[in-house]
Order: C-alpha cells, then sequence, then structure tokens
C-alpha cells in the first residue's frame, strides 16, 4: 500500500506536534502547517528522521480565504490528502467586551470557519478514493455549559463535536472516518498564549492535567477505530458527565466558580 498523507493544522506546538510525531511513528507522510515557520522546520527535520516525508506550508488561519490558499498550495505540489486533523485554536480570556471584535472573528475563523473549509475542500478528494480521516480537536469545554472570560470559546468547541457528529453520518460507507477529540487540560502552549499559566497551574493540580503525545494518541487510534468522539483520561469521562446528572443551576453555579478561581469573571 502506498503512504497516506495527512494534513495537520497547528502543528508549531502542542497538540498538534504530537500529532505529527504520532503520524510519522505510524507510517503517514505529512504537511505541517502553522505561522511559525521555524517551529514546523524543526519538527519536519525530526520526523523526517523516523521516515515521514514532511511539507512545510504556513498559513494564518484567521486570515479569510486561508484554508483555501493552503488547499490550492497543496494541489499545485501534487500532494494529496488522505487525512485532515483540524487542530489549530487559541482562547482569548480577555472578556467578551475587552476583545476585539478582529480578535473574535479571527478565533471564529482558525477554530471553527477552517475546519469546515478544509473539510468541504479535501472530502471530495477522500470519498472518491474511498479512504479519508477527519480529526476535529474540539475541547471538554465543548461538552460543559459556557464559562465567562472566554465565552465563545466553549460554544466554538460545541459547533465542532457536533458537526463532527453529523458529518460522521453523512461519510458512512464512504471509507472516510470523523472523529472529535475533547481534550482536558493538556500541557502545551495553550495557557502561556492565553495567559493563564499561574492561575491554571495553582487552580488545578498536575494530576489533572495530560501530555500532548498521551492526547494525540488517544485521537489517532479513535479516528482509526471510526469512533465519533474520544476524550482522553478517565478523570476528563467523569468531568464532562458531571454537569448532565445536576440541575442547571447548579452546574452554571459550578462553572462560575470555576470562572471566578481563573479570573474571567
Ligand atoms: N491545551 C489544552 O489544555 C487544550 C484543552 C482542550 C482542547 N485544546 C485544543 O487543542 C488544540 C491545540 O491546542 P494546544 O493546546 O496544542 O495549544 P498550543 O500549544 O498553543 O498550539 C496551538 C497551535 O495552533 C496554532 N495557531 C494558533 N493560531 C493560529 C492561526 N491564526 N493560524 C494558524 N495556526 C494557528 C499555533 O501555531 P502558530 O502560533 O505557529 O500559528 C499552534 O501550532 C486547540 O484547538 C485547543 O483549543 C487544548
Amino acid at each position: 500500500m502506498s503512504r497516506r498523507t495527512v494534513l495537520i493544522t497547528g502543528a508549531s506546538a502542542g497538540i498538534g506536534a504530537a500529532m505529527a510525531r504520532v503520524y510519522a511513528a505510524e507510517g503517514w507522510d505529512l504537511i505541517l502547517t502553522a505561522r511559525r515557520e521555524a517551529a514546523l522546520d524543526a519538527l519536519a527535520d525530526e520526523t523526517r528522521r523516523i521516515g515521514a516525508n514532511v511539507t512545510v506550508l504556513t498559513a494564518d488561519l484567521a486570515e479569510p480565504g486561508a484554508p483555501e490558499a493552503l488547499v490550492a498550495q497543496i494541489t499545485a505540489r501534487g500532494l494529496t490528502v488522505d487525512g485532515l486533523v483540524n487542530n489549530a485554536g487559541f482562547s482569548l480570556t480577555t472578556g467578551f467586551l475587552a476583545t476585539k471584535p478582529e480578535q473574535h472573528a479571527g478565533s471564529i475563523r482558525v477554530m471553527l470557519t477552517a475546519p469546515v473549509e478544509l473539510s468541504r475542500l479535501l472530502l471530495p478528494g477522500m470519498v472518491g478514493r474511498r479512504f479519508g480521516r477527519i480529526l476535529n480537536v474540539a475541547s471538554i469545554a465543548g461538552l460543559m455549559p459556557a464559562t465567562g472570560g472566554d465565552t465563545l470559546y466553549g460554544p466554538i468547541k460545541s459547533f465542532l463535536i457536533k458537526a463532527s457528529q453529523g458529518l460522521r453520518l453523512e461519510m458512512q460507507g464512504t471509507g472516510v472516518h470523523v472523529t472529535a477529540l475533547c481534550p482536558g487540560y493538556t500541557f502545551t502552549e495553550f495557557h502561556d498564549i492565553n495567559g493563564s499559566r499561574a492561575d491554571v497551574t495553582s487552580a488545578y493540580p498536575a494530576w489533572m492535567w495530560m501530555t500532548a503525545e498521551a492526547v494525540a494518541r488517544a485521537g489517532y487510534d479513535a479516528v482509526e477505530a471510526n469512533r465519533p468522539r474520544v476524550i482522553p483520561g478517565w478523570r476528563n469521562r467523569l468531568l464532562s458527565i458531571i454537569p448532565k446528572l445536576l440541575p442547571n443551576g447548579v452546574a452554571l453555579s459550578i462553572i462560575a466558580g470555576h470562572a471566578r478561581r481563573l479570573k474571567r469573571l
């Protein structure tokens, strides 16, 4: 069988970089994208050493039209995409009104519009070849009541989880698997970038966190098994169930306490 190629967004750090290592170890070739070229080049060198053919394409997915331009570059290089990991993401913890409208729009483009557009552009080829994998990196936040301070983040991730479910149903019998990956707290650059590292570290002990490697492996295994959704770690699975068992008012006040602990309210 010829080698498969996966396009991974947000591959310059964290879960995306860990995904690249997992896919390379499983014998896939890689197309790595993010904004930071040096980090992508370093990861490309590393994964080439374990046998992967790697292409680096920088893109800012907050820019309108970026997914289309990215796919055009891939096509121009004669590459075929068999797997897509929609992973790029970040949270804005500054509060709804203190966040500029273009920052809101950018976060929606990176985490919601880009996954939809990349899926729409790449799925016809996958269906035509009767093989495809789409792994959408959502979050446990998409399964919980919405919190304040980063008000749009949870709803964006809920969208991704539900869109994955619907798409998975539409893809049945085509050879294309679609899975939503819902990590809990994961050691990456995420909380450095949103400025909450000190608060989350003091509010949530190390045992509540997982490594990016464990999260990436859980995602890879789940999409290969064509599971609709995966929540890595039993503690996160338990956390995702508790709000559903409580009356809505109680669940909302627990989540408000979480936002206050992180100084977001
Ligand atoms: N860490 C957690 O606790 C956690 C929990 C649940 C879900 N998640 C989700 O996991 C995914 C990966 O996050 P992570 O934890 O690995 O965070 P990370 O270490 O900060 O990595 C985020 C990645 O997204 C890329 N990215 C950000 N903005 C971008 C843009 N405008 N255009 C293109 N790429 C962009 C970054 O690359 P450049 O900066 O080089 O562009 C980087 O590669 C996200 O979708 C996040 O919501 C994380």
